[in-house]
């Protein structure tokens, strides 16, 4: 598994199409290959090809029973990959005509040919379209479906650059395809469907970019409880564990601000949401770093975004504690809490 970890940049048309076409020659091969998505970077091989399937999850450390998503070059494929049953075709057509390309990912039936160990012997399979411009060239000259789950370590901050996947994944992928700093920021939303008796339901799985402001034209939207999935042991989303997204650095989540105590010689650093005073934090604690999500006004898109990066930055400060200030629940801020949550020792 050791390899010489290379990164292939995109700055330019010649650049890109040899990045493109050296992704395509490992994928090819059944090897992986790091690459960008417009959520966070993923690792991929040939869904169709186990062994290649195998590397993924030895490369990540991640145990065989959480499953892959599988991305589509077109949103045709969808058909070859999964059954889309009688009772929901319909809004899954809608769906997928609205938000593919896009950070939505499906769980559906699967058909026979995906392998089991892309879905954990699951009989569903998490499908979707992504848009960011470089993998869908990979995908497009690939020409067939890739599984890819995010591009770190299991259980580690999810990866947004590709700096940022090598340091989670030196030495364990032959290349990184550059496609810069990923526009969302936050792995899709992952939802599955029930017909309804009014309105199809959206179980959400995992809460994404894609909100339920934009989801809810279209059905009900649920949300699951968090640590339902670790309580009833039977998790929706197997990969979704009580701790996940983790710096290696203790982070603790404190909803009330008065409730947090300084013990005295820590170093603190703070992760804050617009670095008002108002939201109580700033002026608690003597901080040894502050590291602001969305300064000023607080806005959710550019939270989203530059959450993991600085979640990475302050793990990098040699900190006893990352304090975690909450932001609000609306849009974006949904997927933020339950990453903060899952990351949170407490
Ligand atoms: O934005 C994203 O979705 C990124 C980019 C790279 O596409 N990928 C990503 O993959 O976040 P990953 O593996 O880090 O997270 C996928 C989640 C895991 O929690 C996994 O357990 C769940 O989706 N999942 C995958 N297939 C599933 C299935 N058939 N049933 C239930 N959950 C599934
Ligand atoms: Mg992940």
């Amino acid at each position: 598994m050791a390899h010489v970890t290379e990164i292939a940049r995109t700055d330019s048309e010649a650049e890109t199409k040899e990045a493109v076409a050296r992704a395509v020659a490992l994928l090819e091969a059944g090897g992986i290959v790091a690459v960008p998505t417009e959520t966070v970077y993923g690792l991929a091989a040939d869904a169709m090809n186990p062994e290649a399937v195998a590397r993924i999850f030895e490369a990540k450390d991640r145990p065989l029973f959480d499953p892959l998503i599988v991305h589509l070059p077109r949103k045709y494929l969808l058909h070859e990959v999964a059954e889309v049953p009688e009772d929901i075709a319909k809004v899954v057509a809608q769906l997928t005509e609205t938000f593919w390309p896009g950070p939505l990912t499906l769980l559906l039936p699967k058909k026979p040919c995906i392998p089991d160990i892309v879905t954990a012997g699951l009989p569903t399979v998490a499908v979707r379209v992504g848009a960011h411009p470089v993998f869908g060239r990979i995908a497009k000259a690939f020409g067939r479906p890739i599984a890819a789950p995010s591009a770190n370590l299991f259980g580690r901050i999810s990866p947004t650059s590709a700096a940022a996947v090598f340091q989670e994944l030196e030495g364990r992928v032959p290349l990184i395809i550059d496609g810069g700093a990923c526009s969302r920021g936050l792995e899709s939303t992952i939802i599955r469907i029930e017909p309804g008796e009014k309105k199809p339901i959206f179980h959400v799985v995992r809460a994404g970019p894609l909100s339920d402001d934009e989801l809810k034209n279209f059905g009900k939207v649920r949300y699951q409880k968090h640590n339902d999935s670790v309580e009833n042991q039977s998790p929706e989303a197997p990969g979704l564990l009580a701790s996940h997204y983790a710096p290696r650095t203790p982070l603790r989540l404190i909803e009330e601000p008065g409730s947090f105590r300084p013990e005295p010689g820590k170093r603190y650093g703070l992760l804050s949401y617009r670095g008002s005073p108002e939201d109580g934090f700033i002026g608690r604690n003597d901080w040894a770093e502050v590291r602001i999500l969305s300064p000023g006004s607080g806005k959710m898109p550019e939270a989203g975004v530059r959450f993991f990066f600085i979640l990475r930055e302050l793990d990098a400060l040699g900190l006893d504690e990352i304090i975690a200030e909450p932001v609000p629940e609306r849009a974006m801020g949904r997927a933020i809490m339950d990453r903060l949550r899952r990351a949170s020792v407490g």
